[in-house]
């Protein structure tokens, strides 16, 4: 080894020894004939100290190497003298007196400084990725990363899980999203699709008899990128025979609350409380707006569609009668915003596909007045009974939001969030889990005419719902199970059919017919028939836990080379067009080629 420790390991009782240190260099200083080296590895920071007295031909070459360079230095661990320790460094109590340096290797100057904690232009960081990972958060971000992995295995297999590897090349999955298509060389004009999920191979496990399966699986969906989005990202997937759902959520609140314990001493995250609560999908979006709520705080949203179609206001009274809601939320002490803070929220609900957001705003103080664009529509017993409903007081703004129920929905749940944020409310630190439970097995498709299924077509309806499969599909309840995080859905999953009689029809409720089901599932219908054990599972997704775990903004900080909000990789500059040589072994032809040639394709 060129190292004897590491830049991380060296404490007053290694004082006298010597040492053989190796990395890069995160600083290097010169004062009054010595030349100070911050030296970094994966474990830490050492300061060496290469004195041109000592050490006349290490001091110049230490004179000589800049930030970056990857050094060995090799000298004497001396306790640092009293007032120079470092108390911010678990190194801080020694440096390293160096005789020998040695340039591994030299450092052009890096685009951006990987000892700080500057801001860089996300581009920039993306293309340098191997600069940025040099950096401390993402140091520390890749290390968590680790650690939850290595934490979910020792916790499956302790419970008598075993971890099974699914194909990458495989055929089309129903996730919902767009696939990614391989086209093969061997079969032309034919495509393996990669996995959205190893949803259907999993339950495959289960009719094998694997009873407890886990993998940590990498999925790919073609889809629009987001913050909590990545064209390719991992899940942990699971899948267990004989289960109900409650066994499926002890099993993963356990889990949960490992991981907060793992990462807890490495990101301060905090666990809100040990017990999820449970809401409804309807409680949920009635309370939250959203079908991933966050706990983190309050600012519940409130029904007061019965007061505010008593007033005069004509948007509420026209909504009331169409049998829409109205629906508020209190902000405590926003009371005082300014006209213009105030005018602008109205942007925050055309955001959110509203046409406006109303607000009463109880100012506080003496003077304590009500300030409200739609004040002169209430009565004072009105606007009194709103604020008792409210639990409003002086200092408080109300906002209201009007329209159908999924675009109150959704602006109440964009005010949320911004207070949540604004008022620093949403504490990156503190984890707040909820499960939702009881979604619709299926969501009316109104463009193609047909259900589409809420979650995927292989979950189950309640026992008791099987009945409305054939009276009204929308009331059908599934069998599954999300899992709620600081705002995002961090897991989802469900109780399977495991009946090929039920498949079928759920097939034919989503407007698959025979033919169609057959080509795409046929697989999973004939093992239905095969002795299928009642099975169930979940998957958490674990860019996003880490994300949370680490307090970070988006999952692209806790992977090692995440693609851009467009999808490419910056980095290695992927996607990248093929040869021609490839394209034809392929079987493949370009549209514009086509076009060019005038020729449609068909030769
Ligand atoms: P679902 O589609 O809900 O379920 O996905 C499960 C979890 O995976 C994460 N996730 C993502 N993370 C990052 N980028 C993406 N593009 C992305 N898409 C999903 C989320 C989500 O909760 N087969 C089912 C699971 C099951 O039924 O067992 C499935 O894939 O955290
Ligand atoms: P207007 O009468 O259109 O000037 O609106 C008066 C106030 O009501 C403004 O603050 C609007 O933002 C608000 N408003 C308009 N439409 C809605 C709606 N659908 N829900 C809630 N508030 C609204």
């Amino acid at each position: 080894m060129l190292k004897t420790h590491t830049c991380g390991e060296l404490r007053p009782e290694h004082a006298a020894q010597h040492v053989k240190l190796a990395g890069w260099v995160n600083r290097v200083r010169a004062q009054g004939g010595v030349v100070f080296i911050d030296l970094r590895d994966r474990w830490g920071i050492t300061q060496a100290t290469v004195d041109v007295q000592s050490a006349p031909e290490a001091h110049a070459a230490a004179e000589q190497i800049g930030r970056e360079y990857v050094v060995q230095i090799e000298g004497i661990v001396r306790p640092r003298p009293e007032g120079m320790v470092n108390p911010n460094l678990p190194t801080g109590g020694i440096e390293v007196e160096v005789q020998r340096v040695r340039v591994l290797n030299a450092a052009k100057t890096p685009p951006f400084e990987v000892s700080a904690e500057s801001k860089v232009d996300e581009a920039l960081r993306l293309k340098y990725r191997y600069l940025d990972l040099r950096r401390q958060r993402m140091q520390r971000n890749l290390i968590l990363r680790g650690m939850v992995t290595k934490a979910i295995r020792d916790y499956l297999y302790e419970r008598g899980f075993i971890e099974i590897e699914t194909p990458i090349l495989f055929k089309t999955t129903p996730e919902g999203a767009r696939d990614y298509l391989v086209p093969s060389r061997v079969h032309p004009g034919k495509f393996y699709a990669l996995p959205q999920s190893p949803q259907q191979l999993k339950q495959l496990l289960m009719v094998a008899g694997y009873e407890r399966y886990f993998q940590i699986a990498r999925c790919f969906r073609d889809e629009d990128q987001r913050g909590d989005r990545q064209p390719e990202f991992t899940q942990l997937d699971m899948e267990m025979s004989f289960v109900e759902r409650e066994d499926v959520l002890t099993l993963i609140e356990g889990l949960m609350i490992k991981l907060v314990e793992v990462a807890a001493p490495l990101t301060g995250c905090q666990l809100v409380t040990p017990t999820f609560p449970r809401l409804t999908l309807q409680e949920a979006m009635l309370k939250y707006g959203c079908d991933k709520p966050d706990l983190r705080y309050g600012l519940e949203i409130v029904d007061i569609t019965d007061l505010a179609a008593q007033t005069g206001f004509k948007v509420f009274v026209e909504n009331a009668a169409a049998g829409n809601p109205i629906r508020a939320i209190r902000i405590p002490g926003c009371g005082n915003y300014s006209r213009k803070q105030l005018d602008d929220l109205t942007e925050l609900a055309k955001g959110a596909g509203g046409k406006g957001l109303a607000y009463i705003a109880l100012e506080s103080g003496e003077s304590g007045q009500v300030k409200s664009p739609i004040g002169k529509f209430f009565t004072v017993e009105q606007m009194t009974a709103l604020i008792e409903r409210m639990e409003a007081q002086q200092g408080d703004l109300i906002l209201i939001s009007s329209d159908t129920h999924p675009v109150v929905c959704a602006v109440l749940d964009a005010v949320r969030r911004e207070f949540g944020a604004r008022l620093g409310l949403a504490d990156p630190k503190k984890i707040a889990f909820c499960w939702i439970i009881d979604f619709p097995l299926f969501d009316w498709n109104a463009d193609e005419q047909r259900w589409d299924p809420s979650h995927h077509l292989f979950t189950s309806p309640m026992t008791e719902d099987i009945p409305f499969l054939d009276s009204d599909p929308s009331k059908a309840r599934g069998q599954q199970y999300d899992l709620a995080c600081n705002g995002y859905e961090v897991a989802g999953g469900s109780i399977r059919i495991h009946d090929r009689a039920l498949q079928e029809k759920v097939f034919g409720l989503i407007g698959l017919d025979v033919e169609d089901a057959k080509a795409r599932f046929g697989h999973m219908l004939e093992a239905f028939e095969y002795g299928t054990p009642p099975h169930g599972g979940i998957a958490p997704g674990i860019d996003r836990l880490v994300m949370l775990l680490a307090g970070e903004p988006n999952i692209r900080e806790v992977i090692a080379f995440p693609k851009s909000q467009q999808a490419a990789d910056l980095m290695a500059g992927a996607p990248s067009e093929a040869d021609a040589h490839q394209l034809t072994e392929l079987h493949i032809r370009l549209a514009e080629e086509i076009s060019h040639d005038g020729n449609n394709g068909s030769a």
